[in-house]
């Protein structure tokens, strides 16, 4: 069998630099996505073949049942009530360490874990540090109820705000609006730029209906930027620094393509 595609395997190579943060005995926010995938199954290898013990909080159904699969002890958040860490990815970052987060409609629960966590790392590729956040459309959880007036007044209120676009969609999976794992909606909006991330966090959250946006703002203390050849670059904003690094990848012959997130 192939090694891993490229892409895969930066998100391998920034999963399994993230994991150096664990320690036993350790709750742990499990993300959710492709590159949140690659570092369950990473923890999940721990668990099995070097006995760490850990509790995960899975941040979706989908991150859930992936870490049942490879074997990650989970509980919940009312469970544990506090985590030590989360490690999960985004999909934009730039040089504050703001997130925008949601692509794959979980960012409700993923701001929540990670709020509770003393610590989040995020795993990601190069592709996605930006300068000005807004490029990927801005994900924002709304309520069925009345969805189409919650819309109406997100991209009025956007009218005073520094942002390069205003256009908002409804998700869809297929044909049918795209379902959250609690059953709400999910709005992108178009903005290309967001000038002042911090004031549109606030005024998106005042609106009814809105339940959460995918701006992490203050959240997020390191981020891991893997590549394929195995250098990572790690971002630590309380430290104000930013390291380069190598993962050994000698002794992974056991990388395939057909895993799918
Ligand atoms: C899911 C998320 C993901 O972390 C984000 O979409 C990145 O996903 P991927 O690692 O597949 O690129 O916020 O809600």
């Amino acid at each position: 069998m192939a090694k891993l595609n490229p892409i895969d395997m930066a998100k391998y190579v920034s999963a399994r630099r993230a994991l150096d943060y664990v320690e036993d005995g350790m709750r742990i926010g499990l993300g959710t996505g492709s590159t949140a995938a690659w570092m369950v199954r990473c923890l999940g290898d721990m668990v099995r073949e070097d006995g760490l013990r850990v509790t995960g909080v899975p941040t979706s159904s989908r991150t859930a049942e992936l870490a049942r699969e490879v074997g990650v002890p989970i509980a919940t958040l009312e469970d544990v009530k506090w985590l030590d860490l989360t490690i999960d990815g985004a999909d934009e970052f730039d040089d504050d360490l703001a997130l925008i987060k949601g692509g794959g409609g979980a960012l409700l629960q993923e701001k929540i874990v990670a709020t509770a966590s003393d610590m989040m790392v995020v795993i990601t590729d190069p592709g996605k540090k930006v300068d000005t956040l807004g490029a990927f459309p801005l994900p924002v959880e709304v309520i069925p109820f009345g969805w189409q007036t919650t819309k109406a007044l997100i991209e009025e209120s956007l009218v005073g705000m520094d942002v390069g676009g205003r256009s908002t969609t409804l998700r869809l999976n297929r044909d049918a609006p795209f379902r959250t794992d609690e059953g709400n909606l999910i709005l992108d909006l178009h903005l290309r730029r967001i000038g002042n991330p911090r004031q549109l966090s606030l005024l998106l959250n005042q609106i009814p209906g809105v339940v959460e946006n995918g701006l992490f703002l203050d959240i997020c203390d390191v981020v891991v930027v893997g590549a394929a050849d195995g250098s990572v670059e790690l971002r630590d904003v309380n430290n104000g620094t930013v390291r380069q690094e190598r993962v050994d990848l000698e002794a992974e012959d056991n990388l395939f393509t057909d895993v799918t997130d």
